[in-house]
């Protein structure tokens, strides 16, 4: 059982944060947990879990203050406290049943003197489309019953990236189901059927963006040190933006997709989300572990690959010179205004700022084309993958029969004002052999790295900046995009209500963050995490705003 000394302390009214009777829910920016350290002693020694970093919790680890048990069960406490109960935030589907044992031989090695990687210990989120071996008696659903009870063949290569480093896996998070690809026609995002619809910690029933949905919402009030999502056409950056966080969609080829549960092989690739730009760097040295025979793609990068920390530096930025994609950028919203305070700190830390026009935008940024590649790469995606399970208890084995398990299953897979048709009934017999799929791919692929390169190389600048709403162009592209914290909506923003939806959500909603984007060419990761760091040191945005009162976790490692 837990003493939790923050609810003490509450009772007692010691907080200095004002009346616990007053309705701290909603666009409330003075709520401060760090508060708590101020009033009980026995906080200042430990780092607040809310905002703590791997090199923080790794040096309390280090220096015997805590244990990886006390983190791990920490972590446990809050994701019981705001997951299930307290706002249900729904954020996370499983929790490692093993993480406290897992987390017993972290220590015992580390008292053996044995580190095993940067991560030692550390508790790490990923989201459920990502596999684990059935040993971890966790599920890889994407979030469909279709995939409840399936037995993978092992452990994706991002999880043994991970495991290699000495990460705990923590648990497995919620996510839009089948990473978006069925919800774009009807289902909200961060809904899905296993895991219920989650929702955003900055603003009651608001849109957590997606699809990497529970992994944002978790990462961003501190259930976890930092967690893994996977980004087809935006994935990871709509979520890092829309819950406070840095996040990294990296090139094609860069992290091997084994074991992921598919949409498109041109355009799927897992991402890191953290808190701060060097543990996202640490997630990076973890999961890019070079070529992977089992993933072709990745078999050309250049090697050997970096060290994703090596480069962040505060003077980052000096004699840069970055450009700005005009038509992404709409001067009359709120996110505009805080762009252009962006760019003026870039230029305080040395970056020269030009125009750099993506000229070619509207021929590819082409929504028919798109879905057409995303549904005929899928057809033969789903199969590929569906083969590999060691135990398919659902018997799917293509999207037809996919189709097919949910018409059989409306209880389960339809929820009551479902009504869409999903985009994939609509592809189901288009396939890879019709000229039109080779063709969009080239055309997209030449098209999208061509637009990006003409900008760049034209412009001589060696990234694109802008806010975090177009991630689409480069995912078509196959090249990445880095997202960390900007700003936020104004308070008088409404809360628009998403229609139609089994759980109605909010977006736009008061207060909702958005984040900071760099964009850059192939394997330009490094670089890209290099400028958002110099970034970041100079503007600490995250903290500009905390998640509202009832979904910030109290209980903190001396509560355990
Ligand atoms: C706080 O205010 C919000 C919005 O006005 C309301 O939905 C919620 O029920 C209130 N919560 C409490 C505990 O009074
Ligand atoms: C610690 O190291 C010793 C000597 O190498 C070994 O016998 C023991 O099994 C180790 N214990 C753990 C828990 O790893
Ligand atoms: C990967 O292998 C497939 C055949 O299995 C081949 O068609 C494709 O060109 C290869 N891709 C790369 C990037 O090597
Ligand atoms: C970029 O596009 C904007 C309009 O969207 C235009 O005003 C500007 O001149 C263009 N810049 C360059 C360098 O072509
Ligand atoms: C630009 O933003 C304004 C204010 O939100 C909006 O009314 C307008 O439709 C936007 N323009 C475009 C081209 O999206
Ligand atoms: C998108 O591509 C399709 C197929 O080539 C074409 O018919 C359509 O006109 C394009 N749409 C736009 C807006 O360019
Ligand atoms: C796909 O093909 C099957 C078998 O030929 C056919 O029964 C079905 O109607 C087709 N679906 C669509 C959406 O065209
Ligand atoms: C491109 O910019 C760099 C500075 O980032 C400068 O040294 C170089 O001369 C420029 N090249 C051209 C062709 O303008
Ligand atoms: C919502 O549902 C209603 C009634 O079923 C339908 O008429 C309407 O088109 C739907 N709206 C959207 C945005 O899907």
């Amino acid at each position: 059982m837990f003493i939790n000394r923050a609810f003490l302390a509450t009772v007692a009214g010691l907080l200095t944060f004002g009346p616990v009777s007053a309705n701290l829910s909603v666009g409330n920016v003075d709520v401060n947990p760090l508060a708590m350290r101020t009033t009980c002693p026995c906080y200042a020694d430990y780092p607040d879990l809310y905002e703590a970093t791997i090199d923080e919790l790794s040096a309390g680890m280090a220096a015997g203050k805590f244990t990886s048990v006390q983190l791990t069960k920490a972590y446990l406490a809050r994701i019981d406290e705001t997951n299930w109960k307290g706002p249900k935030l729904r954020s996370v589907i499983v929790t490692n049943p093993h993480a406290l044992s897992l987390a017993a031989e972290a220590d015992a090695l580390r008292k053996n003197g044995t580190i095993l990687g940067p991560l030692h210990g550390i508790p790490i989120l990923i989201k459920d489309n990502i596999g684990v071996q059935p040993e971890d008696g966790m599920d890889t659903t994407a979030g469909s019953y279709a995939l409840v009870g399936a037995k993978t063949p092992g452990d994706s290569v991002v999880v043994k990236g991970l495991k290699e480093h000495g990460a705990i896996i923590l648990g497995k998070t919620n996510m839009a189901q089948w990473a978006y690809w069925r919800s774009s026609t009807g289902l909200p995002n961060g809904w899905s059927s296993v895991g219920g619809q989650c929702t955003n910690a900055y603003y009651p029933q608001a849109n957590p963006g997606g699809s990497s949905s529970g992994t944002g919402i978790a990462i961003s009030i501190g259930l976890a040190a930092a967690g893994l999502g996977s980004d087809t056409g935006g994935s990871v950056i709509s979520p890092s933006s829309t819950n406070n966080l840095v996040g990294l969609r990296s090139t094609i080829g860069l992290i091997s997709r084994t074991g992921v549960v598919p949409i498109s092989e041109h355009h799927d690739t897992v991402g890191p989300m953290a808190r701060t730009v060097k543990d996202l760097a640490l997630l990076m040295n973890a999961i890019a572990t070079g070529p992977d025979p089992a993933d072709n793609y990745t078999l050309a990068q250049p090697m050997p690959v970096p060290d994703y920390t090596a480069k962040l530096s505060k003077d980052a930025l000096k004699g840069v010179r970055l450009g700005i994609p005009q038509h992404f950028i709409n001067y009359s919203t709120p996110q505009a205004a805080a762009f252009l305070g962006a760019v003026e700190v870039l230029k305080d830390l040395g970056a020269t700022i030009v125009d750099a026009n993506i000229t070619n935008i509207n021929s590819w940024n082409n929504g028919t084309l798109r879905n057409y590649m995303f549904a005929a790469d899928f057809n033969v995606a789903l199969p590929r993958y569906m083969k590999t399970l060691a135990y398919n208890p659902s018997g799917v084995t293509t999207v037809q029969s996919l189709i097919d398990y949910n018409n059989a299953h409306p209880d389960l897979e339809k929820p009551p004002t479902y009504e869409a048709m999903d985009l994939w009934y609509q592809y189901v017999n288009v396939s890879e052999t019709e000229p039109m799929y080779r063709e969009t791919i080239d055309f997209l692929s030449r098209e999208g790295k061509g637009g990006i390169d003409a900008a760049l190389k034209d412009n001589n600048v060696s990234a694109l900046i802008m806010y975090s709403v177009q991630s689409g162009f480069s995912a078509l592209s196959g090249y990445p995009q880095i997202t960390l914290p900007l700003s936020f909506l104004p308070p008088g923003q409404p809360a628009v209500q998403v229609q139609n939806h089994t759980v109605q959500t909010y977006t736009p909603f008061p207060g909702q963050p958005y984040g900071f984007t760099f964009a850059g060419t192939g394997y330009s990761e490094a670089t890209l995490i290099a400028y958002a760091y110099a970034f970041e040191q100079a503007t600490h945005h995250r903290l500009d705003k905390r998640a509202y009162w009832e979904a910030i976790p109290k209980i903190q490692l001396p509560d355990v």
